[in-house]
C-alpha cells in the first residue's frame, strides 16, 4: 500500500517492475491551488534523474508554449499518470496506471482544477476511459467524473510530438491558449456569481 504526504505519494511498491526501474518518485509540480492541471503519461530518463515531471526536451517545449500562450510553468500544476519511470520508456501498463489512479485522483481532488489538460494519448484514454483521437479531438472538452466529481478535461498533443512533426506545434499552442481563456472565462464567471 502506498503512502502520500498531502499531493505526493512518499512510499509505494505497488508496481514490482516500475519499483525496480525508478531512481525515485516523481510526484507533481506547482501551485496546490491551481487552475489548470496537466497530465503526462509517465516520467522519462531526465524526470526519473531530476525528480520533477517534464524537464527534459517535451519539458522545454512545454515551457516555452505555454509562455507563448501567455502561461508560466509555475503558475500551473504538472504530474503524470504513472509516478515511476517505465523501463526503456516504454508506455505504463494498464495495471501500473490502475495501481497509481489512487494518487491522480487525490491529486484532482486536492488542487480541485478549473481544467485538467491531457498531454498526449495515454492520459487522454486513461481519464476519458475510452479510444481518443488525438490530433482530432486537440482542445476539445469532455466530461468525466475524477474521484466522484465532474471534472473538465481538455484533450492536448503530447509536447514530443512537435518534435516529431513540427506541424503539430500551432495545434499544441492553439490548444493551450484555448485551456488559458477556459480558465479566464471560468474565474470571470465565477467571480460574477459571488455578486
Ligand atoms: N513525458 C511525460 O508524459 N511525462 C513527463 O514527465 C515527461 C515526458
Amino acid at each position: 500500500m502506498g503512502q502520500m504526504d498531502g499531493l505526493d505519494v512518499v512510499a509505494c511498491e505497488r508496481c514490482e517492475e516500475l519499483c525496480d526501474s525508478r531512481s525515485r518518485i516523481v510526484n507533481g509540480v506547482g501551485p496546490a491551488d491551481a487552475d489548470l492541471l496537466f497530465v503526462g503519461e509517465a516520467p522519462g530518463a531526465n524526470e526519473d534523474e531530476q525528480g520533477e515531471p517534464f524537464v527534459g526536451r517535451s519539458g522545454d517545449v512545454l515551457d516555452e508554449t505555454l509562455r507563448e500562450a501567455g502561461l508560466d510553468r509555475g503558475d500551473v500544476r504538472i504530474t503524470n499518470c504513472v509516478r515511476c519511470r517505465p523501463p526503456d520508456n516504454r508506455d505504463p501498463r494498464e495495471a501500473e496506471l490502475a495501481n497509481c489512479r489512487e494518487y491522480l485522483e487525490t491529486e484532482v481532488d486536492r488542487v480541485d482544477p478549473e481544467l485538467v489538460v491531457t498531454l498526449g494519448k495515454v492520459p487522454a484514454e486513461h481519464l476519458l476511459e475510452r479510444d481518443v483521437a488525438v490530433t482530432g479531438a486537440a482542445g476539445d472538452v469532455f466530461d468525466a467524473t475524477l474521484a466522484g466529481e465532474p471534472r473538465r478535461v481538455m484533450v492536448c498533443v503530447h509536447p514530443a510530438a512537435t518534435l516529431y512533426d513540427p506541424s503539430q506545434q500551432e495545434t499544441f499552442e492553439a490548444t493551450l491558449r484555448a485551456a488559458a481563456e477556459f480558465t479566464d472565462d471560468e474565474s470571470g464567471q465565477r467571480r460574477l456569481g459571488d455578486f
